[in-house]
């Protein structure tokens, strides 16, 4: 039986005449419309009905013979060929997209998201120059697969850079480029989470996104309340996986661990036979003296350093890393292998020249320098709104601080009733596990927003709460 076949084509589509028609016809066959054994019509008439040339049909028919589709017989012509069968339903070709992370920073009001560095800042001739320099020289080949810890000149310059201004303890051996913070916990959890050690201890209020990827790799969360030095050692002896904590900069209270705190949890994390896992995002922002020291070095076997350039450098390189102890080096290297080869390696290398030539450290400085004004206009301003009835605290490092007001309730209602006035602000509550301590407290991150702008925001909060 010979066919006719309801086709046409779009001449102002960019896709090729010929693709449209393969497209067509063999579509037309998994639907089950054209079905196998019907006869197609000559390459000729299917040229005049849809006045293309020749050439256009029978390339189309070669692919659709090349994958199945048709097959020739000789002296008799092209069949829809055999065995091809797939029940295709008529689908929406979009999805709504749900909101995954975090939700659009508003620009048309104050919008007091924390964990923003202001990329407006950031240094992008400097950045372009060296971009340009890494894929010019030959001596390296950006472009080719690398091993899974990424660069050597980068891990080497981390590893300077830790030793000699934070106080770590480590070599290049030890580090693993990262796809950020969050790919870091990932792979942590993946390393240290067994059926047997699914408890993790993790300071009771986090970043809820911390909490998520722990859970989403299996693990199981005990929150433990975070006191004016930092986490709460915990009493429990339960056998356990792993304790994570922000000791220089806890997210979001802002307290950071002293000494005896820090060897009391080592004590704690020996006793118990677990890791520490130290998150260190935004310590180097620190306005009263250089960055706390990090953990790190106190116990380099016990303790598993996750850094990132999110909030020194910008989000959106995805660059942030782990200082593993000796014995998880390979096993951690593997999970990296195992998770995605490597992470890209341009941006890396351009990386390690920014730090080799001190880019990165005149960057630190320029920006603290940047931070401290808006903190210090940040902390004037809402003591002058609201006098006695706010208390700042954690403002000494970072990019936010948290305000508390006695006797007020952060409910979605005053929250969306705050930002109705024109600012956005965030209530520590999000964060928390099991304490109800933080009702009262909000999170106000300023990396982004110029002295004007956190003027317009702390008196569109006086409107609602004074
Ligand atoms: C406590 C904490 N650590 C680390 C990060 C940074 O994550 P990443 O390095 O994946 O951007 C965040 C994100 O804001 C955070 O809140």
């Amino acid at each position: 039986m010979n066919t006719t076949i309801d086709l046409n084509v779009d001449r102002n589509s960019n896709i090729a005449l010929s693709r449209q028609i393969f497209i067509k016809i063999s579509s037309l066959i998994l639907k089950g419309i054209l079905k196998a054994g019907q006869r197609l019509p000559s390459s000729r008439s299917l040229a005049e009905q849809l006045k293309v040339s020749r050439n256009v049909i029978v390339d189309a028919l070669d692919q659709l013979a090349a994958e199945g589709f048709l097959e020739s017989r000789k002296g008799s012509g092209t069949f829809i060929a055999d065995g091809i069968s797939i029940h295709l339903e008529d689908k929406p070709e979009l999805v709504e997209f749900e909101k995954i992370g975090f939700e659009d920073v508003r620009t048309d009001i104050t919008d007091f998201r924390s964990g923003l560095p202001d990329m407006n800042f950031f240094p992008r001739h400097i950045w372009i120059q060296l971009t340009r320099e890494i894929y010019s020289n030959q001596a390296f080949d950006p472009l080719s697969y690398h091993q899974p810890e990424g660069a050597l000149s980068l891990r080497k310059e981390i590893a300077s850079y830790i030793c000699s201004r934070r106080g770590g303890k480590c070599s290049e051996q030890q580090i693993v480029i990262t796809s950020g913070t969050t790919q870091a916990i990932s792979l942590v959890s993946r390393l240290l989470l067994t059926a047997k050690r699914h408890l993790v201890w993790l300071e009771d209020p986090i970043t809820y996104d911390i909490q998520r990827i722990i859970k989403n790799n299996g693990g199981t969360i005990k929150g433990v309340e975070v006191e004016e030095n930092g986490i709460a050692v915990p009493r429990s002896t339960v056998s356990g996986s792993f304790l994570y904590a922000t000791p220089s900069h806890q997210f979001p209270t802002g307290v950071s661990m002293n000494v005896q705190k820090r060897t009391s949890l080592l004590e704690f994390a020996a006793d118990n036979n677990i890791y520490i896992v130290e998150d260190d995002y935004d310590s180097e922002f620190r306005f009263d003296g250089p960055p706390m020291s990090c953990m790190q070095g106190l116990d380099p076997d016990k303790i598993i350093y996750i850094g990132t350039f999110s909030k020194t450098l910008c989000p959106a390189f995805r660059i942030g890393y782990l200082i593993l102890p000796y014995n998880l080096v390979n096993r951690g290297r593997q999970q990296k292998w195992f998770t995605d080869l490597h992470s890209p390696i341009p941006n890396q290398l351009v990386l390690a020249e920014f730090i080799r030539r001190g880019h990165y450290t005149r960057h630190l400085t320029k920006m603290r320098k940047i931070y401290k004004t808006r903190r210090l206009h940040l902390e004037t301003m809402l003591k002058q709104e609201f006098g006695q009835s706010v208390e700042i605290l954690g403002s000494q490092t970072g990019i936010h601080l948290c305000a508390r007001f006695k006797g007020r309730t952060f409910n979605s209602e005053l929250l969306f009733k705050i930002e109705q006035t024109g600012c956005k602000v965030y209530p520590v509550e999000r964060h928390t596990l099991n304490t109800k301590k933080y009702n009262d407290t909000i999170i106000l991150g300023y990396g982004c927003l110029d002295t004007s702008e956190i003027e317009y925001g702390v008196h569109a909060l006086g409107k609602v709460l004074l």
